[in-house]
């Protein structure tokens, strides 16, 4: 069965208390939910991993390379600021896609700015849980045309 890494980036653990006018109510529990239901939809299997540590997030992507067809990655702060986490997407060459709840570019400045998204295949932000399920579709489309 193909399988797709989904990592969830720092602070989003707090997701349903934190910063609710920004990122609403959703847990991260409840998007995960409805990322394992569509992938079963479509016979397709998620690993899914929260971290708060660049580092522990470099090296799930770096042990990536034959194990996962595509990457789902919302990288929270670390879009803004990490050339390691670029560097490890980059390295391993496994289509990744890149997702915000927020659309950062309507917020602070230092948000305009992704290092990951040039080493993406694509970026989606701004749709709260449905960017999640809208990069999640285009990652198992991106790796089913990939396999043929
Ligand atoms: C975020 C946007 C980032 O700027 C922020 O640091 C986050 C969450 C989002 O999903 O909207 O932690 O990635």
């Amino acid at each position: 069965m193909a399988k797709i890494l989904v990592i969830h980036g720092p602070n989003l653990n707090l997701l349903g208390t934190r910063e609710v006018d920004v990122y609403g109510k959703v847990t991260i529990d409840e998007i995960n939910s409805e990322l394992e239901k569509l992938a079963a939809s479509k016979n397709v299997s998620l690993t899914i991993v929260q971290s708060n540590h660049e580092g522990e997030i470099v090296e799930l992507i770096g042990k990536a390379k034959g194990v996962y067809g595509a990457i789902l990655i919302n990288p929270a702060a670390y879009t803004h600021t990490s050339v390691a986490i670029r560097d490890a997407i980059s390295a391993v060459g496994i289509p990744t896609v890149e997702v915000h709840l927020s659309n950062i570019y309507a917020r602070e400045e230092f948000r305009h700015e992704s290092l990951i998204a040039p080493v993406a295949r694509g970026q989606v932000s701004g749709f709260g849980i449905m960017s999640y399920l809208l990069g999640l579709e285009a990652a198992i489309s991106i790796m089913m045309m990939e396999k043929r």
